[in-house]
């Protein structure tokens, strides 16, 4: 997938312009404010989904503006498509290739990119909700039944917990508890499939990539971290079964706290450099790259379940990496098109076969 022009108007402090990005690396570059993360979002929201920065769509329209509309011309599926946001009275409105659409699912299968920002290194930084989020939502691109799959785990989940309350006080309650046990490993084994399927596949990827970024010093792994003994190599009913005789472990302290202790709601992922935890031992510019490398990884998968590679959107990644990976990002991941901010004069000279652009208050150049 190819950005061949992107044209904005009224978009954030952008002046109203068409930029030509080239095939491979585009570097945006210029001091802070300036406009190089409003470039990028701009590119984003043509795959459809909300701004990465959790911004809403109407803060996007240029200040005292009324509307913002963003235009793109892309390759894509061997052919030079288009499609046109306007953003106008509280309403999107979608075209792709001149005819108006509904929804803007029909930009997501139009159109992919993989975005890393600096937010994105709480993934290693923070707790593992996080990791479960990063994992859940991978998941869902490659599996539509998934997400009612976690939904229908949750309710299960809350109706279990409510149950574990009333039984503190009513005892006679504890048969229908294994009832909703029995529906909740059911589903929870599932997820856990899901989630071991979806680790290997990424894993392979971001040791590939954090070995190039690394120049082969650092052995990126990751594993999955269930609160049951499941294995990656077990069966679903393997696993419902681990899951299952851990739950009737944990069912007296489950009742005394009136929560559910065991199950992936509670699961983490481990991410280590060398053997060592990223979160508690990794260096800042080990912990971008290793975020990096999942989110290389990622566009990798996505490439192979679509056929066609995601544009790359990096945001502020320079900073923090050696002139070595600098240079790794910049010039050895070249079969992507690849947009990446920075506002360092040294790391835009690093780059050997690309574009640069330059933007002072909203001007592109
Ligand atoms: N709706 C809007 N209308 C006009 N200007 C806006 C709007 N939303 C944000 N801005 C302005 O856009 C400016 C540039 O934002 P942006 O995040 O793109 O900067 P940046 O070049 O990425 O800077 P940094 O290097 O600090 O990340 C900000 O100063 C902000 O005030
Ligand atoms: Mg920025």
């Amino acid at each position: 997938m190819i950005v061949k022009s992107l044209s904005f108007e009224n978009f954030r402090n952008l002046k109203n312009n068409t930029v030509y990005p080239c095939e491979n690396v585009n570097v945006i570059y210029g001091e802070n404010a300036q406009g190089k993360t409003n470039l990028l979002e701009a590119i984003w929201l043509f795959c459809g989904g909300h701004s990465f920065r959790s911004s809403k769509e109407n803060e996007m329209i240029g200040f005292e503006k009324e509307f913002f509309k963003l235009k793109m011309e892309f390759f894509s599926e061997e052919r030079e498509q288009n499609a046109r946001i306007l953003y106008y009275q509280n309403k999107k409105s979608i075209k792709i290739n001149e005819v108006e659409k509904n929804s803007s699912a029909y930009l997501t299968e139009k159109f992919s990119c993989v975005v890393f920002s600096p937010e994105h290194l709480t993934l290693i930084k923070r707790g593992p909700q996080i990791r479960r989020r990063f994992i859940d939502a991978a998941v869902c691109q490659q599996k539509i039944r998934y997400a009612s799959l976690l939904s229908k785990y949750q309710q299960i989940l809350n109706q279990r917990n409510a149950l574990l309350k009333d039984i503190s006080r009513h005892r006679e309650l504890l048969d229908v508890l294994s009832i909703w046990d029995d529906s909740l490993c059911a589903a929870g084994a599932e997820i856990l499939r899901k989630r071991f399927d979806y680790i290997q596949q990424i894993r392979e990827k971001a040791k590939e990539f954090h070995l190039g970024i690394s120049f082969e010093k650092e052995a990126l792994d990751m594993a999955y971290l269930p609160t049951c003994d499941a294995k990656e190599e077990d069966s679903t009913e393997q696993t419902r079964e681990k899951l299952r005789s851990a739950m009737e472990k944990s069912r007296e302290e489950d009742i005394r706290f009136g929560n559910t202790s065991v199950g992936p709601h509670r699961d983490d992922i481990d991410i280590t450099i060398n053997d060592l935890s990223c979160r508690r031992f990794a260096s800042q510019g080990q912990q971008r790259s290793a975020v990096l490398s999942l989110k290389l990884a990622e566009a990798a998968l996505l490439s192979e379940r679509r056929g066609e590679r995601p544009v790359i959107l990096l945001d502020d990644v320079l900073s923090e990496l050696d002139a070595k990976r600098q240079d790794f990002l910049l010039n050895k991941v070249c079969d992507y098109q690849v947009f990446v901010t920075c506002c360092e004069e040294s790391s835009k000279e690093q780059l050997k076969n690309g574009k640069i652009f330059y933007v002072e208050n909203g001007e592109i150049q």
